[in-house]
């Protein structure tokens, strides 16, 4: 193929291309960003798309490939553009480029979303747990704005554990948000914001609850301060997405609740899912 090579080479055109509208960065290491939406585009709220930049060209080959990483949708369904919360990973193959993205700049995004961590996977239940680390709140920033999570459960308890009080920013804002939100109201009913109960804790920097939720959970203190039962398999769902050891550590102290795993073909008490990192 001599004669490619020495041909100039034609930018290539983006596939599955969407223009970025609105960045924020909430600290040095999380971003969110907002997209325009394929028409397209149907999601379940708590579903991943993956989305990306082109790579550098091929040293040898000068060919570029898409950049792709699963980003869990945070906005709700209804929305006219997408949402994604982000870790900044320094030397992240994706992230180190895709946190200098601006208004008007183009991402690729894959219009096929899938995931676990959707209201189908669970049997109907009283409570609803919803358990993150870091940016893996993002699934719940979904379902939170989803009218049918508070449809289906008396009670939505959301965790969050971040290492600093900044990192709980995006969340909290979101909380709030959801709190005053009148089309949640209307649907709802009154009594819908004190459906919402939020509990975040930090575990490198001061703050007015510290701790792992695991450790909470284990000793007791997280129920004390919710006023509310142990989990239990007749009463409590729930839905798992954060950091690996994470996942893997409260699954396995879910488990011993007596709660079971749940799949899009077998909904039962819990789902879990990895935030997506670099
Ligand atoms: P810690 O500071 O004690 O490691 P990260 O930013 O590294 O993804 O971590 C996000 C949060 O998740 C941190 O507050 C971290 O606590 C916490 N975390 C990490 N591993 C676990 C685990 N196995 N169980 C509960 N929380 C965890």
């Amino acid at each position: 193929h001599a004669a490619q090579e020495t041909a100039p080479r034609a930018a290539p055109a983006l596939p599955d291309a969407q223009t970025v509208t609105q960045v924020t960065h909430w600290t040095d290491r999380l971003f969110s960003f907002r997209v325009t939406r394929p028409a397209s585009l149907r999601f379940r709220s708590g579903e991943f798309v993956m989305i990306g930049l082109m790579g550098d060209p091929d040293p040898v080959t000068g060919r570029q490939k898409p950049l792709l990483r699963a980003y869990s949708i945070a906005s709700p369904s209804w929305d006219d553009e997408l949402e994604f919360y982000s870790i900044k990973v320094p030397d992240g193959p994706l992230t180190s480029k895709l946190q200098h993205i601006q208004p008007g700049d183009q991402v690729i995004l894959r219009p096929k979303p899938v995931g676990t961590l959707v209201h189908d996977a669970l049997l109907p239940g009283k409570r609803l747990w919803l358990f993150a680390t870091g940016t893996g709140f993002a699934p719940f920033a979904s379902l939170l704005r989803d009218p049918q999570t508070y449809q289906d459960y008396d009670e939505v308890i959301v965790t969050h554990t971040c290492r600093t009080v900044g990192e709980l920013t995006y969340g909290a804002q979101l909380i709030e948000d959801v709190r005053g939100d009148e089309m949640l109201e209307e649907l709802i009913g009154d009594n819908f914001a004190a459906k919402l109960r939020y509990y975040p804790t930090t575990t490198r920097e001061q703050s007015s609850k510290m701790g792992r939720i695991t450790d909470l959970m284990r000793s007791g203190e997280v129920y004390e301060d919710l006023g509310v039962p142990p989990l239990a398999p007749e009463t409590d769902r729930a839905m798992i997405c954060g950091n690996m050891a994470f996942n893997l550590e409260l699954k396995a102290l879910l488990e011993e609740y007596g709660l079971r795993e749940g799949a899009n073909s077998a909904p039962r008490e819990y789902v879990v899912e990895k935030a997506f990192l670099d």
